[in-house]
């Protein structure tokens, strides 16, 4: 959603918040801010639009100090305008704060504090912080800040700095997340851990409800009692590269051609002497056996990795899985009590709707995993066990990396789990498994085969909509491939399955529609290519992507792409990467920001 970073040490705050801005522009970008407390004073400047518009503000106003907070905003309560945007500022100038989360009870502390006489310049929620802050403020803000969260219900992570201690900074962690990073002669606190690489890999990961109180040069935290802790120091391995572009346009390409590497690794982690090894990421055979059902609950792009996951765990573990979308898990009243394991996909491991059905779930005594890119994220500490996709940071808005990683833990899931439960010969399990060490370097292959793909890129995009088909797992890709590229994109795009379109949507179908094939399933190629000509014969032009060296699906299609040989359950690691790439040179194809898509951020701390 927003991103925060603060900073007190011996550089020019400046700086250092606006480079930490920058990797942080993934998580929202309609405004940001910057607040610095300096000679008894808080100066501050704070622009709507992209970054770049602070940026030059700032030319003309080089605020400067060695501490500081700042923000990048995606807006949730209010416009994104200069006014709504952090930092925020209590009614007497001398307290300011920068907030990323909600304050669900924002509007009952707004009308309370006007009737006590305070005013409000925003339409924000945030603003109640600032003015909660002075109300409380007596010549210390570490007890105002206390007195403040006991007022405040909902996520929030906050940098707070004072006119009156210049030499203070605080940090507040409720729910949202906020990393501490100590560096050589400062502290540094982010959202995320791409702001903290270029000036520390020593990074305490915030419990929730922690408060940080940086005075001089120290710095001492509190849990949620107000009881001094001390958290243990990790250490990033991440390089500043994983976070950076390195050579490429865009994250998104630089994403998608890292998918070979993230897959290897990953299996390299997590299969030992040809068996998986989750280690305690798993669940022993015994708890095993008393799971009778499974659900799958993820959003976006996760979801439909858990599509996927259901095929694969029913398939190959002969379990019955329901796959169900966060935000409907948590209102559908879910048939789950002990017996019933619910696994949860998230790549942040924060998105607002996982982590509430994650909690449900939990009140439901139900058992709980949780596949995650993003070590220590509130998901991961409350799961009952974590699995790892160790695809490093995703930046790019669009997910393509986490995606195959999260497929690639799903499949190795359902081995692990089929194995445990002897459902499954050694020869099948190993057959499957060395199939998936093959994966890397046929996905490397596949990144690079892009020609075809870029013409019919160019092609479609001037369409107002496209039509994606397939049945079973391809169904399953189809729906991920169509998310790709409306979002990216702005094309409205939709994924039937094949089979389906005789009821009704095949209506849509004009001269000259696009309709790309996913065609990869032995057993249902016949049916689809039936399917395809329903279509050609009604005007569409249609691109194939295809396990097989079939004559018929050249004949009756503009352009394909092959794909290489991989057992028919593991087509989905592979079918979507040309929907990624159709994806990135579409936008590209139209100057779309193809990183930052309008409207969306990467995370969604927000229900
Ligand atoms: C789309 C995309 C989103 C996310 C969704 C869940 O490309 O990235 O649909 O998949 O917001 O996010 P996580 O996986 O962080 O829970």
């Amino acid at each position: 959603m927003c991103g925060i970073v603060s900073y007190k040490g011996k550089m020019n705050a400046r700086e250092v918040i606006i480079d930490g801005l920058e990797k942080l522009e993934y998580r929202g970008y309609d405004s940001a801010g910057i607040a610095v407390a300096n000679e008894g004073e808080i100066s501050f400047e704070k622009r709507a639009g992209k970054l770049s518009n602070l940026e030059k503000a700032l030319e003309e106003n080089p605020i400067a100090g060695h501490v500081g907070i700042g923000h990048i905003r995606w807006a949730t309560h209010g416009a994104a305008t200069d006014i709504n945007s952090h930092p925020h500022l209590s009614n007497n100038g001398r307290l300011a704060v920068v907030h990323n989360g909600i304050i669900e009870n924002y509007r009952d502390l707004k009308n309370e504090l006007e009737e006590e006489g305070y005013t409000f310049k925003s339409s924000t929620d945030t603003e109640v912080i600032a003015v909660l802050l002075e109300k409380y403020y007596e010549n210390d803000l570490l007890e105002a800040v206390r007195k403040t969260r006991e007022r405040l219900v909902g996520s929030f992570a906050c940098g707070i700095i004072s006119a009156d201690e210049p030499d203070r900074l605080i940090g507040m962690r409720v729910e949202s997340p906020l990393v501490f990073g100590l560096m050589e002669d400062g502290f540094i606190m982010a959202s995320d851990i791409p702001s903290l690489l270029k000036y520390t890999r020593d990074v305490i990961y915030l419990e929730n409800g922690d408060l940080v109180d940086i005075k001089g040069s120290s710095f001492t935290i509190y849990d949620k009692d107000d009881k001094k802790v001390s958290r243990e120091v990790k250490k990033i391995e991440w390089s500043v590269d994983a976070a950076s572009k390195d050579g490429y346009d865009h994250f998104m390409i630089k994403e998608i051609n890292e998918q070979g590497p993230a897959i290897d690794e990953l299996l390299r982690v997590n299969v030992k002497n040809g068996r998986v090894d989750f280690e305690e990421g798993s669940f022993s055979r015994q708890e095993l056996s008393s799971i009778d059902r499974i659900y799958i609950v993820a959003c976006g792009t996760a979801y439909h990795a858990g599509l996927v996951g259901k095929y694969a765990i029913e398939r190959i573990a002969k379990i019955p899985v329901t796959c169900d979308l966060a935000s409907e898990f948590r209102y559908n009243n879910p048939f789950i009590d002990e017996k019933t394991l619910v696994i949860f996909i998230s790549q942040s491991g924060e998105t607002a709707d996982s982590l509430k059905a994650l909690r449900l779930a939990e009140e439901k005594k139900a058992k709980t995993l949780l596949i995650t890119n993003t070590l220590a994220s509130s998901m991961d500490r409350e799961a009952d066990k974590s699995i790892y996709c160790y695809a490093g940071p995703e930046i790019a808005v669009a997910s393509t990396k986490a995606y195959t990683t999260q497929l690639v833990n799903l499949y190795l899931l359902a081995l692990d789990f089929s194995i445990k439960l002897s459902r499954i010969d050694e020869k099948a399990y190993e057959g499957i498994l060395e199939e998936l060490k093959k994966l890397p370097k046929k996905v490397d292959t596949l990144v690079k085969d892009d020609e075809a793909i870029k013409k019919f890129a160019k092609e479609i995009a001037d369409k107002a909509s496209l039509f994606y088909i397939g049945r079973g797992l391809d169904y399953a890709t189809s729906i991920e491939a169509a998310l790709k590229l409306k979002e990216v994109s702005y094309i409205h795009t939709e994924a039937f399955a094949a089979g389906e379109l005789k009821h009704g949507t095949i209506s849509l179908i004009e001269e000259g529609t696009p309709v790309i094939a996913i065609m990869t399933q032995d057993d249902l190629v016949d049916k689809t290519l039936s399917n395809v000509e329903e279509v050609v014969s009604r005007g569409a032009r249609v691109f194939a992507i295809t396990s097989k060296d079939d004559e018929r699906i050249e004949k009756i299609s503009d352009a394909w792409i092959r794909l290489p040989q991989t057992l028919d359950i593991l087509y989905p690691i592979l079918s979507v990467i040309p929907a990624q790439l159709m994806a990135y040179y579409t936008s590209t194809a139209k100057g779309i920001d193809v990183d930052k898509p309008r409207n969306l951020a990467k995370s969604v701390t927000v229900e």
